[in-house]
């Protein structure tokens, strides 16, 4: 009952409070449970931020030491699952793969299910962080005809999923230190973001008490649309396109201004930052150092940095407040380690979990949830009588 508010897109009705992730838009500001982005990225790594958004404080050594043995511990797949694999068509998108091994784990995984049994929440909880790097180098794999490796849990929990996805069965893998610095940089940095789209997913779906892989799966479809998650491998395609038109930039800038339908500037434009997002300022510092440890300077960078030289002086986007968000350059690196564009949004994905599971666990046990049910403004016909088939004109 009451008046109910119309807020399309939710751009001004908060769903939760929340005490992981604060974000000051206009600023450009990012914080995990109050530490700034910015040393995280540069001190911190992906397992101990985990760490962080899921129990609320850093570790000690010991914490650390612990929390990796157990998710380095749980990387392989149930013999069953993985022959899921094969039954996927050849050319399979990796994320509905991904999400549907992700929901698959319910049925592989009946003694973790339950939302408000502590003990069953951790186990799942650690079964996911350990296994959805192994699900996504199997989706990869399959994508390209090869042979799925089996993890070495000897190897941490990137160097594993990096000889996953690359290793072959008759070769040793030689692992690159710059590669998996720079892979679990970025996933410090997408590592969680406050209620985006796919987050909100996770928690609508957890808020009817669904168990944690059934609400990452489905935050997992959520994150692969172009305006989310899926906008890192379309910036790819879209510098592969300019490319591809003799590097004509300004044509194509003009087809965004003019509004061309399905034409943005993919990688630009945030809901929240309307000032640079500072995940893309860390991003596009490292892009090149990183591309050139790689040895893979690539020309599609210098198309990148054209465009956002142009977006920043140009009256539509500066008016608009469109500056580049992290998805602007961190498909350049993916693809700098070998990573095919189908690919980035299921990496975006790994990084996010640790995001998806602290939100449903405080939504969990946060006395104020209750199931989520938005309201809506009705706009169809008031009432009218049936009418039966043979007398409709
Ligand atoms: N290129 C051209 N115009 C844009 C863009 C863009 N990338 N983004 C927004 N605009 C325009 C939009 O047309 C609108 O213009 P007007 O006021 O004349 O109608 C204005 O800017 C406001 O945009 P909006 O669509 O109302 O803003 P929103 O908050 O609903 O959308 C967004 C945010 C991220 C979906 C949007 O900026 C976008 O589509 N960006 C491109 C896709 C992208 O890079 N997504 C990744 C987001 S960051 C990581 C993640 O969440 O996954």
């Amino acid at each position: 009952a009451g008046v109910v508010t119309l807020d399309p897109g939710f751009t001004n009705t908060a769903s939760t409070t929340s005490a992981i992730t604060y974000i000051d838009g206009d600023a450009g500001v990012l914080r995990y449970r109050g530490y700034p982005i910015e040393q995280l990225a540069e001190r911190s790594s992906f397992l101990e931020v985990s760490y962080l958004l899921i129990y609320g404080e850093l570790p000690t050594a010991d914490q650390l030491t612990a929390f990796t043995q157990r998710v380095q511990r749980h990387t392989l797949l149930h013999e069953d699952l993985k022959r899921f694999f094969d039954g996927f068509p050849r050319d399979a998108h990796p994320m509905p793969v991904l999400s549907s091994a992700v929901s698959a784990l319910s049925t592989f995984y009946q003694d973790s299910l339950n939302p408000f049994d502590e003990e069953q929440v951790e186990l799942s909880t650690v079964r996911l962080l350990a296994k959805l790097p192994t699900i996504a180098a199997y989706a990869h794999k399959k994508s390209i005809g090869q042979p799925l490796l089996y993890p070495d849990n000897r190897l941490g929990l990137l160097e594993n999923f990096l000889r996953l996805s690359f290793g072959l069965p008759a070769e040793d893998y030689e692992i690159d230190p710059a590669m998996v610095k720079a892979l679990d940089l970025l996933f410090v940095l997408h590592a969680d973001h406050e209620q985006n789209c796919s987050t909100s997913t996770v928690r609508l779906v957890g808020s009817g008490q669904a168990n944690l892989f059934a609400s990452v799966s489905a935050g997992i479809h959520a994150l692969s649309g172009p305006l989310h998650g899926g906008a890192n491998s379309a910036v790819l395609t879209m510098l592969d396109d300019i490319r591809a038109s003799d590097d004509d930039v300004d044509t194509f800038m003009t087809r965004v201004k003019n509004k061309e339908k399905g034409v943005r500037l993919m990688g630009f434009g945030h809901r929240v930052y309307k000032n640079y997002d500072p995940r893309a300022a860390i991003v596009k510092k490292t892009a090149d150092e990183v591309l050139g440890k790689l040895g893979k300077r690539d020309e599609m960078l210098d198309i990148a940095m054209r465009l956002e030289e142009i977006a920043l002086h140009d009256d539509y986007f500066v008016s608009r407040k469109l500056y580049p968000n992290v998805d602007f350059y961190t498909g350049l690196i993916y693809k700098a380690m070998g990573f095919p564009t189908k690919m980035f949004t299921v990496l975006f994905a790994l990084g996010r979990l640790p995001g998806w599971i602290a939100q449903w666990r405080e939504m969990m046990n946060d006395p104020q949830t209750k199931i989520g049910r938005p309201r809506q403004v009705y706009t169809g016909v008031v009432e009218r009588d049936y009418v039966n088939l043979g007398e409709r004109g």
